[in-house]
């Protein structure tokens, strides 16, 4: 028990100490990266941007032709930095709180996301000029529109902000005993204002004024919050000393700046495709974005189950096994696995291993699933296997089987149908937890929900259709799996 005790440690322990090596390689590419970044990205031949598109006016989305596509005036802007530098444009969305993160770890090249150059991220990126100043603003119900004037009125009460942003720390900082709820996206927001969990937003002024012209029911406040001239502002950001790629695009930022760029076209672009969001707002027409979706979940949840069985099994061998190093790994393994959240799980992947191998949103989901399902799968498959009376094996050898022989005729035809429905369980959860994979920006049916809230300003109907989607889905695979539990008893 010690020992299994002490080896568990030991592996942990492991995992930990790998860990700052890697951040430091990762560290001494930064600083290689120093005058190179801009050659890099021209060898490169495209420029990949960061950002979290729930943020009209800067970045949200429409569709164009069916495809739901990237637009706002922080776009239109990366596009034309793309273009002065000749390279390509790719854009990668994910939850505003993880942008920095995907910066730092290289994930993406640059962030553009109405984001306050303030003074604490300033030490960890590198930011190009202003190229855009907002303010702050609150929003509220309508029908409030005579309880709130400023945010005085807000001591004691409930906002919402988005989480990770200068907002959030802004309104715990500057308003007295009031709570500050942090949500992921702007539609979430708008739906906690709309069914009275927050009492205001505070929003980046251009962002509320979009909500305000687009929801008739909100009204807008005058936060008179004070601010430095950082904290009214938005800039690019890059990777700390990125400095020949940020001097490359100042020189774009300022030629855009010239020709007023922003105010005489990229904000009427924005503006004419915020009033197509909302002409048709039904979520059939939004079908394809559920669709998207759905095929998005199914196939990582089908990934994960077969590379998740098969690391299960294994570990329930090793785990069943007499050699004790096998058993110690396959233990302290299923301890770990089941011990942390599978989306601390799932980050650790894309961001920690990312240091090392740049692995893409999508595979770093499947993996971490497969990786996290195996462990529950080993414990479903052992415990089937122990379920077998120990009486039958003694039989079974004693008759002149073999080793093997007892485990393939004898144990598993009976184990099987122990673990097969506790397989159907974990199976079904799989498909509901592998939600979690939207953080990291792979479109699952979670990830396609928020887009349609943001896109259409409509809060409930997108989640009732996400829910449907779901329960068709698990409801067929328990028929499914209860169909051939029904086949297995007959075969007796
Ligand atoms: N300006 C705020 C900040 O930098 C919020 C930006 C949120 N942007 C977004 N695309 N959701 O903290």
């Amino acid at each position: 028990m010690k020992k299994k005790f002490f080896e568990l440690i030991m592996l942990i322990g492991l995992l930990f100490t790998a860990l700052p090596f890697s951040q430091a390689s990762a560290a001494t590419n930064n600083t290689k990266a120093t005058d190179t970044s801009l050659a890099k990205i021209q060898k490169k031949g495209v420029l990949v941007l960061g950002t979290s598109p729930d943020y009209a006016p800067y970045e949200f989305q429409t569709t164009k032709n069916g495809k739901s596509v990237d637009v706002g005036m922080d776009i239109s802007i990366a596009k034309q930095i793309a273009k002065d530098l000749g390279v390509k444009l790719k854009i990668k969305n994910m939850d505003f709180d993880s942008l920095l993160v995907a910066l730092q770890t290289g994930k993406v090249d640059m962030v553009m996301a109405g984001m306050n150059p303030t003074p604490s991220r300033r030490k960890s990126v590198t930011f190009s000029n202003v190229y855009y100043k907002g303010g702050q603003d609150i929003v509220i119900n309508k029908k409030d529109a005579k309880l709130y004037t400023s945010k005085k009125s807000f001591e004691g009460k409930t906002v919402g902000a988005q989480t990770g942003t200068m907002q959030y720390n802004m309104a715990k900082k500057q308003i007295a005993n009031v709570t500050v709820k942090g949500f992921d996206k702007g539609a979430d927001l708008i739906l906690a204002l709309q069914t009275n969990k927050i009492d205001g937003i505070v929003m980046e002024k251009p962002s509320a004024e979009a909500y305000g012209k687009n929801n008739p029911q909100l009204s807008l406040v005058n936060g008179h919050f004070n601010l430095s001239s950082d904290e009214t502002s938005s800039a690019i950001a890059f990777q700390k000393g990125a400095t020949s790629l940020a001097g490359a695009v100042n020189k774009s930022l300022a030629k855009i700046q010239k020709k007023d760029l922003i105010n005489k076209v990229y904000l009427k672009e924005a503006g004419s495709h915020m009033e197509t969001n909302t002409v048709n707002t039904s979520m059939f027409h939004y079908w394809k974005y559920f669709a998207k979706g759905i095929g998005y979940t199914l196939l990582i949840s089908a990934f994960s189950v077969f590379f998740g069985f098969i690391l299960g099994t294994i570990l329930a061998f090793m785990r069943l096994s007499r050699n004790k190093i096998f058993k110690a790994v396959a233990t302290a393994y299923i301890e770990f696995v089941r011990g942390t959240p599978l989306m601390v799980q799932i980050m650790f992947v894309y961001f920690g291993i990312g240091l090392i191998i740049n692995l893409p949103a999508l595979t770093s989901g499947i993996i971490a699933v497969s990786l996290n399902s195996g462990a529950y799968v080993a414990e479903v498959i052992r415990g089937g296997i122990n379920s077998v009376d120990k009486g039958q094996t003694e039989a079974a050898r004693s008759l002149g089987l073999s080793k093997s022989g007892t485990m393939r005729y004898v144990i598993l035809p009976q184990a099987i149908k122990n673990i097969w429905p506790a397989l159907g369980n974990e199976f079904i959860s799989l498909i509901k937890e592998s939600s979690i994979v939207s953080i990291i920006g792979v479109t699952d049916l979670i990830y396609q929900l928020k887009i349609v809230q943001s896109d259409t300003y409509r809060g409930v109907a997108p989640i009732v259709v996400a829910m449907l989607l779901y329960f068709i889905v698990t409801f067929g695979l328990s028929k499914l799996l209860a169909y051939f539990e029904g086949r297995m008893k007959h075969a007796n």
